[in-house]
């Protein structure tokens, strides 16, 4: 089976599960505990959260452990909406945020917050422009995603962190689920203040994540308990997962450079623009992982089942919105044309993808045009 599926989640890699298990064996205790054996798995809880924050090019920062990047996302818009809505009720986000964050927002709405949502053009790309122009010298919070997970878009952090400093008090939020381990980005100094990332979507453990936010920089508590995690997040925290999502994360750099995601890609974007019926999605703007097509008047379904029944994984688009039959809002964000709409796959690389799966890929995407030419597959049933 080829699995591109991989910004729906990814496969573990063996040395995070073995880190994982490790851990979970030997260092069981609760980091709260008093005891030697308490204080052992706190320090490394201590050193996981070092090791994150340098990961993060950071000298200094916090590392809030969460259950996954909803979570995190859910912490950083609501946490930080409520401690700065004394200064202000503005926030700014994008269109085509993940759902963990526009819901966020939309919950906000209820709340008395007013929010702008930046549009993007037809790569899904924002204005940083229209985000200046938006910005208010009081906006409480901005939140812009790094990489898009349906079209792969990468959003200009750096220089998103660079307007909303120079103009604004506001907190600078940015969701880097999808792009973490694949292209950098800092935490603080030239990059946001707080950023999102996702075990998962990193060959890490399913239902870890984490907030990471600068220095001095900490979001109200958005759930109660214990007061675990300097109050912000109550609940034991597991050990197990904070260090394997260290792991994951370092793992994910420092094999970065070996990864040809950027030739595979290239490679891929080459092969399908040779076909009249199918446009690629953010051509351009995509980080190299994430190749988004549609087909002109054939629903994605039938092409995901085509590939499927030919062992290839691939996804209509995200996983989370795959079962709603409705068009998603980022396809709508991008204006894709009416014809396009029904027909979009994502084909979502991952770090053991080979140059021989592409070209398999390649193989069975030739058979499956063909078979839509002969009018053997009808694309709208
Ligand atoms: C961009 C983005 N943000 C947030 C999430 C949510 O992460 P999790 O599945 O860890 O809750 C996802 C997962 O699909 C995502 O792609």
């Amino acid at each position: 089976m080829i699995y591109f599926d991989n910004s729906a989640t990814t496969a573990p890699d063996e040395r995070v599960l073995a880190s994982f298990m490790e851990v979970n064996k030997r260092f069981f205790a609760n980091p709260a505990s008093l005891h030697a054996a308490g204080k052992e798995a706190e320090a490394l809880l201590t050193r996981s959260r070092e090791q994150i924050v340098s990961l993060l090019g950071a000298v200094k920062g916090e590392v809030i452990f969460t259950s996954g990047g909803t979570e995190a996302n859910n912490l950083a818009i609501i946490g930080f909406a409520k401690k700065n809505s004394l200064r202000s009720k503005h926030i700014i986000t994008t269109k085509v945020e993940h759902s963990s964050v526009l819901n966020a927002v939309a919950y906000l709405e209820t709340q008395g917050f007013e929010v702008d949502y930046l549009s993007v053009n037809k790569q899904g790309l924002i204005s940083v422009d229209e985000l200046q122009a938006k910005l208010r010298k009081e906006t409480n919070l901005v939140s812009i995603m790094h990489v898009n997970n349906e079209i792969g878009t990468i959003q200009p952090i750096a220089e998103c962190a660079r307007i909303i400093k120079e103009n604004s008090r506001a907190v600078f939020h940015s969701d880097a689920v999808q792009s973490f381990g694949k292209l950098s980005i800092s935490l603080g100094g030239e990059g946001p203040d707080a950023i999102t990332i996702s075990a998962h979507k990193i060959n890490g453990i399913k239902g870890s994540g984490l907030l990471a936010v600068r220095q001095g920089l900490t979001p109200e508590a958005i759930n109660f308990g214990g007061g675990q995690e300097q109050g912000i997040r109550s609940g034991t925290v597991s050990v197990p997962n904070a260090v394997a999502l260290a792991k994951a994360m370092r793992i994910s750099i420092q094999e970065l450079p070996q990864k040809n995601f950027l030739h595979l890609r290239s490679r891929l974007v080459n092969f399908l623009k040779r076909f009249d019926n199918v446009v690629i999605l953010a051509p351009e703007q995509a980080a190299p992982h994430i190749t988004t097509i549609a087909f002109a008047e054939i629903k994605g379904e039938v092409a995901v089942n085509f590939f499927q029944e030919n062992e290839i994984i691939l996804s209509t688009s995200s996983a989370c919105s795959s079962k709603n039959k409705s068009v998603g809002h980022v396809i709508e964000a991008i204006g894709l044309p009416e014809v396009y709409k029904k027909g979009v796959v994502r084909i979502s690389l991952g770090t053991t993808t080979t140059e021989q799966q592409v070209m398999e890929f390649e193989t069975v995407f030739t058979r499956f045009i063909q078979l839509l030419k002969r009018g053997k597959h009808n694309g709208m049933e």
